[in-house]
């Protein structure tokens, strides 16, 4: 398949954002739906999905485990009747770290799946130990190999799963595990994401009985089978939140179409706290970051409805063009600083010592040569290279597209001069470009 990468961006700095943006679909919504969707023998549809190359990987491997898929329009059509193959190379789930939540849809589906360990960005150890705790507590015998994992059962069976961890990964695992299990499921210590919402949804839309998504506890009584999944896809928040960040680094204004109401309250919090001011009107959120320039003395990344560890970066791009010190503590992936560096060769003073962060932030930002490293890191580059004096230029950019559908041509429309190199290359390629910066 072909896909567009982004090579290298090029952004000339220092003007104020102003306009309207329509954001994309939720990536980490629609990954998980894609996994429920080998939970049907048929045709499920996951509308308004956003066209990013994690989306099109997780396709890539329905289509390894015999899945037929098509696009229309913005729709994405899965044809999981005949996707009964039980094994996924490590090359392919070694491209993102969504594709083992496949092991617990393979388990409720054909009672076992074999897979190479699951990659992801770099931005902390990432283990999956909490996923294999869900299914074997489902009744899975799994076995841990050097380069690859398996699960078996006959059929999973329902049972008490305790997390002793918020996890939104693990807890989908238990979710597309329990759904088909014989009996009844209770899972406890579970990730309150709005992502877990939505994947509940568009399973309960199947025929599964759960409830209690949204909080730390979900039941589930497991069904003999599930019809065809149709959903659309909400609107991404960490996409909101990121384009938000594009204003007030700009000191713009930006009026968001379709944001996801309720679920950018904590990022809102803390753009008042800057200087931002926002307001809702006829379900639009119109963001004025015109009076943005208040340092942040302090901010810690949580689990939801905390502030999220996605935003952590296009926040510390706008916090680096306030003058004064800012402070941010990364909770939840202990390496995702990795902006830092490239913040500090555009003139910013950011010190990282674990998991704190300290931001010298100055209004002369220049722009350079710099290199994203990982996708929401990546995206936070455009965003100080907008507020930056003169010309930047982003390499490595294309995991940019494994999150965002049309980031250049967004912040374009609002006013911003970006220019995208793309290549049209083999989706192999992406692998090769990227097998050092797994996400
Ligand atoms: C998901 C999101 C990602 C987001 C993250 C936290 C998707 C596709 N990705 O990732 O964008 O940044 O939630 O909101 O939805 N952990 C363990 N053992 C496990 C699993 C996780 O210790 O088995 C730890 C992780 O290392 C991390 C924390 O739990 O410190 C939270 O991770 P988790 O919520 O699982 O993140 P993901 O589901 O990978």
């Amino acid at each position: 398949m072909g896909v567009n990468v982004l090579d290298e961006i090029r952004v000339t700095g220092g003007r104020p954002l102003r306009g309207n943006i329509s954001v994309q679909g939720s990536k980490n919504a629609a990954l998980p739906m894609m996994a429920a969707s080998l939970l049907h023998r048929g045709i499920s549809v996951l509308r308004d999905c956003p066209k990013i190359a994690d989306v099109y990987c997780m396709e890539e491997i329905l289509k390894e485990l015999g899945a037929v898929s098509w696009w229309k329009g913005k729709d994405l059509y899965l044809d999981c009747s005949r996707a009964d193959k039980t094994e996924i190379p490590g090359e392919k789930t070694g491209k993102m770290r969504s594709s083992v939540i496949l092991l617990g849809a393979m388990l409720g589906r054909n009672g076992k799946g074999a897979m190479g360990y699951p990659g992801g960005c770099v931005i902390g150890k990432r283990p999956i130990d909490l996923h294999i705790y869900a299914l074997r507590s489902l009744g899975a015998a799994v076995r841990e190999g050097e380069e690859d994992i398996s699960a078996s059962c006959v059929r999973l069976k329902g049972a008490k799963v305790c997390f002793p961890k918020s996890s939104v990964g693990a807890t989908e695992q238990g979710i597309l595990a329990a759904v088909l299990a014989e009996g009844e499921s209770m899972l406890m210590g579970c990730a309150r994401e709005p992502e877990i919402i939505w994947l509940c949804r568009y399973l309960k839309g199947m025929g599964a009985e759960i409830s209690g998504e949204g909080s730390g506890c979900i039941r589930i009584r497991g069904v003999r089978e599930l019809k065809g999944g149709d959903l659309e896809i909400p609107a991404d928040r960490i996409v909101t939140g990121t384009y938000l960040c594009a204003a007030a680094a700009t000191r713009g204004k930006i009026t968001i179409n379709n944001p996801p109401a309720g679920e950018v309250d904590a990022f809102l919090k803390v753009y008042r706290k800057i200087g931002g001011q926002y307001e809702w009107n006829s379900g639009k959120l119109i963001a004025d970051g015109s009076g943005v320039g208040c340092p942040l003395p302090y901010l810690e990344t949580e689990i939801y409805p905390g502030f999220p560890t996605d935003l952590q970066s296009p926040l510390m791009a706008v916090l680096a063009t306030i003058p004064g010190k800012s402070h941010i503590r990364e909770n939840i992936f202990e390496d995702r600083f990795k902006l830092a560096g490239e913040l500090n060769r555009m003139g910013a003073r950011v010190t990282v010592s674990g998991r704190d962060a300290w931001i010298q932030g100055t209004d002369s930002l220049t722009g350079c040569r710099v290199e994203a490293e990982e996708l929401r890191g990546g995206a936070a580059l455009i965003l100080a290279a907008l507020a930056a004096e003169g010309e930047t230029v982003i390499s490595g950019c294309s995991y940019i597209r494994r999150g965002y559908e049309h980031i250049c041509r967004d912040l374009a429309a609002v006013g911003g001069r970006i220019e995208e190199k793309t290549g049209k290359v083999l989706y192999e390629n992406i692998q090769i470009q990227e097998k050092n910066n797994i996400n």
